[in-house]
């Protein structure tokens, strides 16, 4: 039978096309099969804690260019090692994923569309293991995840850190600096290649390709004799320091994120060759706004077959992009593997070939 009523929730990071997918969802949902949409509110933890709304026509209207979430979202609370806080602080984890599954029986969601990253796909492929079935729509920045070409986010992401370099560029060559670009994108280099490649980057240091200062000074040595008095260079968050490594900053919370190899190379740069060097963290920037066009019709697409992998029994899959086309994989398979540049793939044969150096 068909089902009648399922959850949509959004998971981890947020990004931009979330509210383009949960109105995909609740719009194919209700008008083409009948069914009633219950929004999960903050993610696993409206599962656990059981929030709820109901999602109508009325909700999801006007959100398609909206950035963020009208579900609001978390990345801290898994269901299976959910935080136990005391005075504010984390003292201890609880598996609660059989409170997060009775919840789901006592809503009658008879599936729940995650909307997620590669975080939310290993929750909700445990869910789907526990008996609640699921479909998972994959969503980041990062574009990290291994079954889908390209996940929603990452474009409006690249976009942003794209107009951030055209910005710095003119800055930088009035004041013949070296101007850095650290961009998120975890440990992968997606958003630094692209934007790289689009905003005209010098040097692009991805977590791919390990690079060296001495390759890195030689870059911008070698635009110096030519007459070129600046320099831009992209960095991935997730880009491993040659003599510190992988580099992590910590908030006062306790948590740990990759962050701050760009402040870092700002000073070799300037100690090793003498020219003033900024820093520009994009971070969080990244993540907002609105999304471009092609994450919206990328998210509605997404949106849509995910019900109707729902209507076909398809649980326990994930909607993904191949060769542009929208199909369904299992999510076991969509986590299996991040997905990473590849340092001898043509995108980076060809950034080489105008002339981008990746600091080897
Ligand atoms: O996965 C998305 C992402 O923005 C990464 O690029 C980044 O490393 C991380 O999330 C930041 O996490 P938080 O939102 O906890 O600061």
């Amino acid at each position: 039978m068909a089902p009648k009523r399922i959850g949509v929730l959004t998971g981890g990071g947020d990004c931009p096309g979330l509210n383009a997918v949960i109105r995909a969802v609740t719009k194919t949902a209700i008008f083409r099969y009948g069914m009633e949409v219950v929004g999960i509110m903050d993610g696993f933890t409206g599962l656990v804690e059981d929030r709820m709304i109901p999602l109508t026509e009325k909700e999801v209207s006007g959100i398609l260019h909206r950035g963020g979430t009208i579900l609001g979202t978390t990345n801290r609370e898994n269901p299976f090692r959910y935080p136990v806080y005391e005075d504010g602080k984390i003292v201890d984890y609880a598996d609660l994923s059989h409170q997060a599954i009775e919840n789901c029986r006592k809503r009658e969601l008879e599936v729940v569309v995650v909307i997620g990253g590669d975080g939310s796909m290993h929750i909700a492929h445990e869910l789907h293991q526990m008996g609640q079935p699921v479909v998972g729509i994959p969503k980041t920045i990062d574009n990290d995840l291994m079954a889908t070409d390209v996940t929603f986010g990452f474009d409006t992401a690249v976009q942003t850190a794209t107009e951030a370099i055209d910005k710095l560029h003119t800055t930088a060559e009035s004041h013949h600096r070296v101007m850095i670009v650290e961009v998120m994108g975890r440990n992968s280099g997606w958003i630094a290649l692209y934007s790289g490649i689009a905003g005209g980057a010098d040097i692009i240091l991805i977590p791919e390709i390990p690079f060296t200062l001495d390759g890195v000074v030689k870059k911008i040595r070698q635009r110096e004799e030519v007459g070129k008095r600046f320099s831009i260079l992209v960095v991935a968050e997730g880009a491993v320091h040659p003599e510190k490594g992988v580099i992590y900053k910590e908030y006062a919370s306790g948590k740990k994120v990759l962050g701050g190899i760009g402040e870092l190379l700002g000073r070799d740069i300037e100690t090793l060759t003498g020219i003033e060097t900024r820093v520009t963290v994009l971070g969080h920037l990244q993540r907002g706004g609105t999304p471009s066009p092609a994450d919206r019709i990328l998210a509605t697409r997404f949106g849509v077959k995910a019900v109707e992998m729902v209507m076909e029994g398809e649980t326990g899959k994930m909607a993904c992009l191949r060769h542009d086309r929208i199909e369904a994989v299992p999510i076991s398979e969509a986590i299996s593997a991040q997905k990473k540049v590849d340092p001898e793939g043509e995108l980076v044969r060809f950034a080489r070939a105008v002339g981008i150096s990746f600091g080897d």
